[in-house]
């Protein structure tokens, strides 16, 4: 597929061999590396040149010649143009599948370990309407009307939705109901360039285990109306279990403002992972995708070793999710998480739950780590859960320091997992295994659950 000019605008012959992180598939034209959305391994595509930079090329599919294998018919009409989902032209199966070839290369290429041992990846239970928490943005659609729906990819330009195929079905309804109850308001959307507006988000949440749905809008101020529009939420949700108001006047793309008001209902939001019942806030952190987490929760618990006389540290423990679950097969169980409202959930959690041995600190875990360790003593299981940016230098360092004798690290980033990899083996320790965990099927994000162990 030689012999074509790569500039702007230029078509060409292209076939796919791997998928970037990210979701692009990846190719070669005149050797050098395309980047084409939407295309999987083995596609041979009729695409037009987007951009050629030095390096690489980004292009878009305007023909199938051959389909690769697993190809197959996305499911929602606004596919491609959403930012949320990058996978749908996919099967289940070779997304799956796709994950763990993903992650082979990261680790082999960020974490410097050529053959680790990779799991085959833990399913979500159901690929679809999966999602319990929807977070969607208020906006005009093309004829100027009040919409709701989600950002394009890397833009803020709205892209209207009606119901969304990877969200539990009672968001959807809500999402249908705020459209018709914000525009029966006659509210203005925000509009992020001139400050005006009222209407910004809507956040509505369905607490899978007990069949009941919170909603949230998020409003740049008060408004008379929210009583009217809470009896309307009332009047068209049958599960409606509570009516939260997020205040946020503030400039820029920060969803949650800081001021959060109950108008109506029960205080709280739960979900169960296997027996224990969690309850969280509206604004807390808790997994979206409830219906994987029960099975996340025995692979932990599997991998931990736990026989009973060890104490065991989670850090980044949110509202108690693994520790909780798992302080009935350890002598005693400590976690460390920043959020203050988190940790007085995880507190109310042990103690509805009946549980003793669970004991919850506030602070951050770089910084609170090593005098947490020297007033609880140190441990002999850690499981560390942390964000994006993975673990700081210093957390690595004081588990290392205490001789941590197994790690099990969850994350929602392989990148900077592989980094953490590498650094925990240059402070001893051995990576024993991975295992992909799709908490969220038809899009490019990848968890994965890493077991590392002491060796010196
Ligand atoms: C991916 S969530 C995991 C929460 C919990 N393990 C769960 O599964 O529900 C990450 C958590 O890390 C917390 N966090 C973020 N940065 C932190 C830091 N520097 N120190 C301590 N906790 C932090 C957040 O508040 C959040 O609860």
């Amino acid at each position: 597929m030689g012999g074509i000019v790569i500039i702007q605008g230029s078509r060409a012959t292209v076939e796919i061999g791997d998928m970037a992180f990210g979701g692009a598939g990846i190719g070669r034209i005149n050797k050098q590396v395309v980047f084409v959305p939407f295309a999987i391994p083995g596609d041979v595509l009729e695409v037009r040149i987007l951009s050629a930079k030095r390096n690489y090329v980004t292009a878009q599919i305007f023909g199938i010649r051959e389909p690769g294998p697993g190809r197959t018919q996305p499911r929602c009409p606004v596919f491609t143009r959403c930012g949320g989902c990058q996978w749908q032209m996919l099967d289940y199966p070779h997304q799956l599948q796709e994950k763990k070839r993903m992650l082979l290369g990261i680790i082999r290429h960020h974490g410097g370990v050529q053959d680790p041992v990779i799991h085959e990846p833990l399913p979500s239970p159901d690929p679809w309407h999966y999602r319990a928490k929807m977070q969607t943005v208020v906006g005009r659609d093309d004829n100027d009307r009040l919409a709701l729906g989600f950002y394009a990819h890397a833009s803020h330009r709205l892209v209207p939705v009606s119901t969304c195929p990877i969200s539990h079905e009672a968001n959807n309804l809500a999402l249908d109901a705020a459209l018709l109850i914000f525009q029966d308001m006659g509210w203005d959307p925000y509009d992020e360039v001139s400050g005006s507006g009222l209407a910004r988000h809507l956040i509505s949440r369905v607490s899978v285990a007990a069949g009941k749905l919170t909603v949230m809008p998020v409003l740049t101020k008060g408004t008379p109306d929210l009583e009217k529009v809470v009896s309307r939420f009332a009047e068209r949700l049958e599960a409606l279990a509570a009516v939260f108001l997020n205040i946020n006047g503030n400039p820029g793309n920060v969803v949650i403002g800081p001021e959060t008001r109950l108008l109506r209902g029960e205080e709280g939001l739960t979900e169960t992972v296997r027996h224990v019942r969690l309850s969280f806030g509206p604004v807390s952190f808790f997994q979206v995708n409830p219906g994987i987490l029960g099975k996340v929760a025995d692979l932990v618990a599997q991998k931990a070793c736990l026989s009973g006389t060890e104490h065991l540290l989670d850090l980044y423990c949110g509202v108690g999710t693994f520790s909780l679950f798992l302080s009935s097969s350890a002598k005693r169980v400590t976690g460390l998480d920043v959020s203050e409202e988190a940790v007085s959930f995880a507190r109310k959690n042990a103690h509805h739950n009946g549980i003793q041995n669970a004991r919850f600190y506030a602070g951050s875990v770089e910084k609170r780590l090593p005098s947490l360790i020297e007033k609880v003593g140190t441990a002999q299981v850690a499981l560390v859960d942390p964000p994006r940016s993975g673990c700081d230098d210093a957390v690595i360092a004081a588990l290392a320091r205490t001789r941590v004798e197994r790690v099990l690290y969850l994350s929602c980033n392989p990148v900077t997992l592989a980094r953490d990899v590498r650094r925990f083996s240059l402070s001893g320790y051995r990576l024993s295994d991975l295992t992909p965990l799709d908490f969220f099927p038809q899009t490019a994000h990848l968890e994965v659950l890493a077991t590392l162990v002491f060796v010196k």
